[in-house]
């Protein structure tokens, strides 16, 4: 898809690429190889496949794949994470809401992914456990900031989760948030939300949701139940963007060991992703949209993986799925 949506700008992306997860423990024993860091340090954008998978899921392993994935956003420094839920009238079956809750949803949550518990200390024995989640003023800041900012471009209405009620990080996450808006925002309509609250708002008044702005944990749950709105998981495309807006693109969906290796996984939250990068770190918007009109336009013509198949209609592979998206795009050059 890249490099087709290369041809038709004009452009000669120059693709390199690199392991990570287990494909890089297997050949090097690390999962974010030091070649992998260079590479990704040079990019001007990544994109990345699913990490992870039951072979090297030993819960008493010391390390994980996904380990390699929270390294390279580390060392990225991508601290927003952007997912965008929007729904298609060809998709409303697919998902498991009524077709009125899913109409008019159009949400971009903005997830902190450089913080809090994903990357605080971590300490384990026989009998106890702990997860340190910690966050500075600094980290919230920017992150609700960008937010704002991408508000500004949308309805302008902002909902910062968070788990005040309990949580001493959300307190601080909350009256930074109150702090900023009303300084730099005021043009941007600011709620706060609870976590908990939030999950159920999601299911019951999707649509009234703008931009969602949360920490990482929270934002890790609340997408992947988003997802549903979409009608699948396989949908969904993220960006995670530096403060330079050069970032890491991949799917939200993980590995899905359930169906690796058959070549039915449904490619569009990966092309949708290759959009989201020709937007935000290339510049390339009216290409941008082109890969995203493709890839509904193929769906609203029948073309479906599994997840999305109608009933009883014919389930494509990822290949097929793929290629019938990619004719869609040269449809519309
Ligand atoms: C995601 C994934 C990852 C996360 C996993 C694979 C570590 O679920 O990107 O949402 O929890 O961030
Ligand atoms: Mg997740």
């Amino acid at each position: 898809m890249l490099a087709a949506a290369g041809q038709a700008a004009g452009e000669k992306f120059e693709i390199r690429e690199a392991l990570i997860g287990g494909a890089a423990m297997d050949a090097t024993g690390e999962p974010f190889p030091i070649d992998t860091r260079a590479l990704c340090k040079e990019a001007d954008a990544v994109l990345l496949g699913a990490v992870g998978g039951p072979r090297w899921s030993d819960p008493n392993a010391t390390v994980r794949p996904e380990q390699g994935l929270l390294d390279m956003r580390a060392a990225m420094q991508v601290y927003a994470n952007l997912r965008p839920v929007k729904t298609h009238p060809a998709l409303y079956a697919a998902s498991p809401l009524k077709p009125d809750r899913l109409e008019g949803v159009d949400i971009l949550v903005v997830r902190e992914l450089t913080g809090g518990v994903y990357f605080g200390e971590k300490s384990r024995d026989e009998n106890s456990a702990r997860d340190l989640c910690a966050y500075t003023r600094h980290e919230i800041e920017r992150v609700v900031r960008m937010a704002g900012e991408l508000a500004r471009g949308r309805r302008a209405q902002v909902a910062s989760v968070d788990k005040a009620n309990v949580m001493d990080t959300s307190r601080l996450w909350r009256s930074v948030t109150t702090e900023v808006y009303a300084k730099d925002f005021s043009d941007v309509q600011l709620e706060h939300v609870l976590a908990d609250a939030a999950m159920m708002h999601l299911l019951s008044r999707p649509a009234d949701f703008d931009v969602i702005v949360t920490e990482n944990l929270f934002g890790d749950l609340l997408t992947d139940e988003a997802s549903m709105l979409s009608g699948s998981l396989g949908m969904l495309p993220s960006a995670s963007l530096n403060a330079d807006r050069r970032g890491l693109f991949e799917p939200i969906h993980g590995s899905a060991p359930d169906i690796a290796g058959k070549g039915i996984a449904n490619p569009c939250g990966t092309i949708l992703s290759v959009a989201m990068l020709l937007r935000y770190s290339l510049g390339l918007e009216e290409l941008a949209s082109r890969v995203e009109t493709a890839v509904f336009a193929a769906v609203a013509a029948g073309h479906r993986t599994g997840d999305i198949a109608e009933p009883g209609g014919a389930a494509l592979g990822s290949e097929a799925m793929g290629d019938a998206i990619l004719a869609a795009f040269d449809a519309a050059g």
